[in-house]
């Protein structure tokens, strides 16, 4: 037995929790404030689900085991696939259009990198029922301010916003068979990730020939919608892409924030199951990977028998934007705070300690006290270290005159004040 967590697992120490409370506080806040609604799922999903619905990457990774019934199961290494399942199951019974959100916990066996862990967080916002691409405003609008809550700018991060049908156009008009698609997607979504002869190597396992993957590679770093619009009309493509886009852009600006968004058709994603609007947002400087991604997915739903239902969501790791935040050093200090710290002088002040203690908590102060017996200077040691705002001492001279003493640990100050008068309220003498 070592002391480490199994690779690519995290623990999470009292301080590494605060930070993760933090985190998520502000994801739920925005969530919240935008009208999504919380669910969730256990971690152990059926294995069939990701095999049928999220693609042969995520498949090969996947933390998947048969358990003591026979039956194949994983750990749940996304939560789109969950989250279409739990819709279908209701069927018409849920009013749409729907908004969820969830943080959840997910397990890929990934090849370790910066940003990427075999176990992470992901905050997922969901949208049913709007097939227009107002879902994919709204989605990208409580994202943002999440974000902004963090402390971050359009300084700071981008995101960068696309159509498969763009790209489904390109790969057309080159003769790429559609049933080739999704393998190409997935390697164009590893530009970045990858060396070029990488890629090279991988295009041409699609079977994509040479001349091919030139004029694909010089379409991904097009800036503008303009020569799609273009290779569509003449092509005779229906426009609705191109369209979408505009129409997304439009809606962004009115939202405010079109100042973190941009054009960018290397954005594919890597997930199978994206239909329409893709997008993924990145640090500015390009030193880390996604923060989230998402898109339209609009065939999901159906595929459990849910009917057509027009879907659009993301997910946004907990992993990179705390990597970002600590480059750019806004992950706050979030030191451990109690507003009282109670130190009997013996065991004989104990029950009269036990008593101010409880009276505090219910009273809603957050307040602590010394459980094994100790000199004065190592209670004082003891306050500072739990970040006492006040230490009450319970000492028996004072006491009996009715007196507590208080200290304040940081201007090294202590005052008698009246046990009667703190008992009704503690608030003052903070
Ligand atoms: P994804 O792009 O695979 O999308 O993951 C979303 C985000 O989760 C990433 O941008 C990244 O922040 C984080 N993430 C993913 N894998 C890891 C990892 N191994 N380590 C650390 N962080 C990671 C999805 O999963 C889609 N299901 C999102 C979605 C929801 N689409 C529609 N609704």
């Amino acid at each position: 037995m070592q002391g480490s967590p199994p690779r690519g697992m995290r623990d999470f120490y009292p301080e590494q929790m605060r930070i993760q409370n933090w985190l998520f506080s502000h994801w739920r806040e925005s969530a919240h404030r935008y009208g999504f609604e919380e669910y969730n799922s256990s971690v152990v999903e059926q294995e069939e689900l990701f095999v049928l619905k999220s693609g042969e990457e995520i498949v090969s990774q996947l933390f998947n085991f048969e358990d003591k019934g026979g039956r194949r199961v994983t750990l749940r290494p996304e939560m789109t696939p969950t989250f279409a399942r739990m819709i279908a199951a209701k069927g018409g019974a849920l009013a749409k259009p729907l908004k969820w959100f969830s943080v959840a916990q997910c397990f890929r066996y990934e090849r370790m990198s910066r940003g990427r862990k075999r176990e992470h967080y992901q905050w997922n916002l969901d949208v049913v029922g709007v097939p227009e691409v107002t879902a994919e405003a709204e989605l990208l609008a409580v994202a943002l301010d999440a974000l902004e809550g963090l402390g971050l700018t359009a300084k700071d991060v981008a995101v960068r916003i696309s159509h498969r049908g763009l790209m489904g156009a390109v790969l057309e008009a080159l003769g790429v068979p559609p049933e080739r698609w999704a393998g190409v997607f997935g390697v164009i979504d590893k530009r970045g990730k990858e060396s070029e002869g990488q890629l090279w190597k991988l295009m041409e396992a699609q079977e994509v020939p040479e001349t091919t993957i030139r004029t694909l590679f010089s379409m991904l770093d097009e800036k503008t919608i303009d020569p799609f619009s273009a290779l569509l009309e003449e092509k005779g493509l229906s426009t609705e892409p191109v369209e979408d886009l505009r129409t997304l852009f439009g809606y962004l600006e009115a939202y405010g924030i079109q100042e973190y968004c941009e054009f960018a058709p290397s954005i594919v994603r890597g997930l199978p199951y994206y239909t329409g609007i893709v997008f993924e947002c990145f640090d500015r400087g390009g030193k880390f990977r996604a923060v989230f991604g998402g898109g339209r997915y609009d065939n999901l739903l159906e595929r459990f028998g849910a009917g057509a239902l027009p879907s659009a969501g993301l997910g946004f790791g907990d992993v990179v934007i705390q990597e970002i935040l600590q480059d750019k050093g806004l992950l706050p200090g979030l030191p451990r705070r109690v507003d009282f710290f109670l130190v009997p002088y013996s065991r004989d002040e104990r029950g009269q300690a036990f008593r101010t203690v409880q009276h505090l908590r219910k009273k809603g102060f957050c307040s602590d006290l010394m459980l094994n017996a100790k000199k004065l200077k190592g209670a004082l040691r003891e306050g500072a270290r739990l970040g006492a705002k006040r230490v009450v001492l319970l000492l028996p001279e004072e006491l009996e005159q009715g007196l507590l003493v208080l200290r304040d640990l940081e201007a090294g100050e202590e005052e008698r004040i009246a046990e009667r008068e703190f008992l009704a309220d503690p608030g003052r003498f903070l």
